[in-house]
This record gives structure tokens, C-alpha cells and sequence, in this order.
């Protein structure tokens, strides 16, 4: 049947899914499906419909489409979807209640403080310690995102980081590693976990540019963590999934503390497929090439 990579979007990673659904579309096509970009920012939806689509791959990043609205929209049409419903995509999107969830289960969390425009900016500092990450609880990609080192930088981190959402989280720094784990599956058939990649930026932080545009950008697959302790995560990271009622595909990120300890950050439930990106990394790790992994994905439309 007809396939339609769903690409682009309004949201603020419009370029960043742009890429992503460039490479799954050249993917579907190098292994014979008849697959076809379409952008939701520049059609409506119910186009898919019309113009006989059997089944979309959802490679949107951000509000307006990993957040559940494509979702919903693609169930009321009754069009078979890639990835997480509409459920685990909206908690995924929104970091808050990711972690909420996640600390009702005991899964270890980073210590958090939200920010408003009444925030004791010292009672936060006193209460985190210094540096600190200030992010936009909607957003991906490091949008939005600063990393706080005094506190007299508090006040503009916050009002950058609102310019994305309402919301906007404090987040004590860990100084361990930067991580992130691929995953598969549903509750019904199993979640596999890929190998973890560890992410060693050249700049302050893993931010926009270190993701997507910079050479510099040091990426270890294998991830380096003993083996064990791998596992270990990958049986945290199978519960914070299922925790948001995940299904699909995912990748769930994760910074580890100076003992080593984990602490998970936030689940992407559709990540990015670019030449940069890590799923793809973590699949080829696992022996699974580029298109491979996209048919797999793909297949996740039809449980
Ligand atoms: N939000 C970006 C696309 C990612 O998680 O890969
Ligand atoms: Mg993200």
C-alpha cells in the first residue's frame, strides 16, 4: 500500500523533522515501498485520506505532531500510525508529567523545581546547587534549553525557556554522562531495548547545534557502561515506557551522576532519524542498518 512520511509540521523542530523524513522516505524507497512526503503545515490532514494513503510513518518532532494531536486526528480517520498513541505520545512530549509518573513508580528522576515569574531565583540555586538546566517542559531538541552556571543568569534562562511553554522546569545538573537508549516494542509482544549511546559534546551542552550541525560532537556506541549496568538500565528504561503507556518506538535519554547512578530525563516517542541522530546508531550497533530499522518502524502500524 501507499505510505505517507508525515514530515515537517509547524513546530519548532519543523528542520530537524525535515531531515528525519528526507532519510526514512529515501529508506522506504531504497526497499521498494511506495512511500511520499506530506506536511501537515502545508495540506490538511485529511488529504491522507483522499489521496489513498494505506498508513503513515509519523516522523514529526515537537508540539503538533508528537504530542498526540496527529494521533488523534490519524485514529478519528481510521489511518494506522507508526509509534506511540496518542496517550504515551502526549505524556512523552510533556517532561512534568513523565517525571511524575516516573517518581510514582520509584524510577529515579533528576531533582526538578518549576520556575514562574515568583521563583526565589537563591531558594532555587540553594535548592540545586549550581550549574543548573532550565528548560521549557513542551520542547525538543535543546530548544528553548539553557545550562544556568551563576545565578544571576537565572532570571533570563527562565525568561527564554517561557518563550517555548508555560511551564518551564529547573533541573539540577548531573556530572556523570549524557545517555540515550532506543527502544522497541509493545507490552503485548515485548520491549527490546537497543545499545545505549553515550553523547560527549564539544560544547557546554549537548544544545541544538551539537546535535544536528557540529562535527564535533563525540558519539560512543558501544556506550562504554559495563555490561551489567547497561542492563540494568535497559530494564529501566523497558518501565519508563511502559510507564507512559508507550508503544512503537521510542528513545528514552538519561544522565548518569558521579557514583554512575541513572536518572532518567524524558522519553522522545518519535526521535530523530537524521544522519545525526541516535537511534540509528543504537540500531546499527544491533546489527541493524539504516532501512532496516525504518521497516521496523513502519511495521509498528500494523498491531
Ligand atoms: N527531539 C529530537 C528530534 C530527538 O529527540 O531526537
Ligand atoms: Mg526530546
Amino acid at each position: 500500500g501507499k505510505v505517507a512520511v508525515v514530515m515537517g509540521g509547524p513546530s519548532a523542530e519543523r528542520e530537524v523533522s525535515l531531515m528525519s523524513g528526507n532519510g526514512v522516505l529515501d529508506a522506504l524507497r531504497s526497499r521498494g515501498v511506495d512511500a511520499h512526503a506530506f506536511d501537515p503545515a502545508e495540506r490538511p490532514l485529511a488529504d491522507l485520506k483522499t489521496e489513498g494513503f494505506d498508513r503513515a510513518f509519523l516522523i514529526l518532532h515537537g508540539p503538533f505532531g508528537e504530542d498526540g494531536t496527529v494521533q488523534g486526528a490519524l485514529e478519528v480517520m481510521g489511518l494506522p500510525y507508526t509509534g506511540c498513541g496518542v496517550m504515551a505520545s502526549a505524556i512523552g512530549m510533556d517532561k512534568l508529567r513523565s517525571r511524575l509518573l516516573w517518581q510514582a513508580l520509584g524510577l529515579p528522576v533528576p531533582q526538578f523545581e518549576l520556575l514562574d515569574e515568583h521563583s526565589d531565583w537563591d531558594a532555587v540555586v540553594a535548592k540545586l546547587g549550581l550549574p543548573i538546566f532550565v528548560k521549557p517542559n513542551i520542547e525538543g531538541s535543546s530548544i528553548g534549553i539553557s545550562k544556568v552556571k551563576q545565578a544571576a543568569d537565572l532570571p533570563a534562562a527562565f525568561a527564554e525557556a517561557r518563550r517555548y511553554d508555560r511551564v518551564v522546569l529547573a533541573e539540577r545538573f548531573l556530572d556523570g554522562g549524557e545517555y540515550s537508549m532506543p527502544i522497541l516494542g509493545d507490552e503485548v509482544s515485548g520491549f527490546v531495548t537497543l545499545p545505549a549511546i553515550k553523547i560527549e559534546p564539544a560544547t557546554e551542552f549537548y544544545d541544538y547545534q551539537a546535535k544536528y550541525f557540529r562535527d564535533d560532537t563525540v558519539y560512543r556506541c558501544p556506550c562504554g557502561l559495563p555490561a551489567e549496568q547497561e542492563a540494568t538500565i535497559g530494564e529501566l528504561v523497558k518501565k519508563a515506557f511502559w510507564a507512559i503507556g508507550g508503544r512503537g518506538w521510542a528513545r528514552i535519554d538519561f544522565m548518569t551522576d558521579a557514583a554512575g547512578q541513572p536518572y532518567l530525563l524524558e522519553a522522545n516517542t518519535a526521535p530523530g532519524m537524521t544522519s545525526h541522530s541516535l537511534v540509528p546508531m543504537g540500531a546499527r550497533q544491533a546489527g541493524m542498518d539504516y532501512p532496516d530499522l525504518v521497516l521496523r518502524i513502519l511495521d509498528t502500524t500494523l498491531q
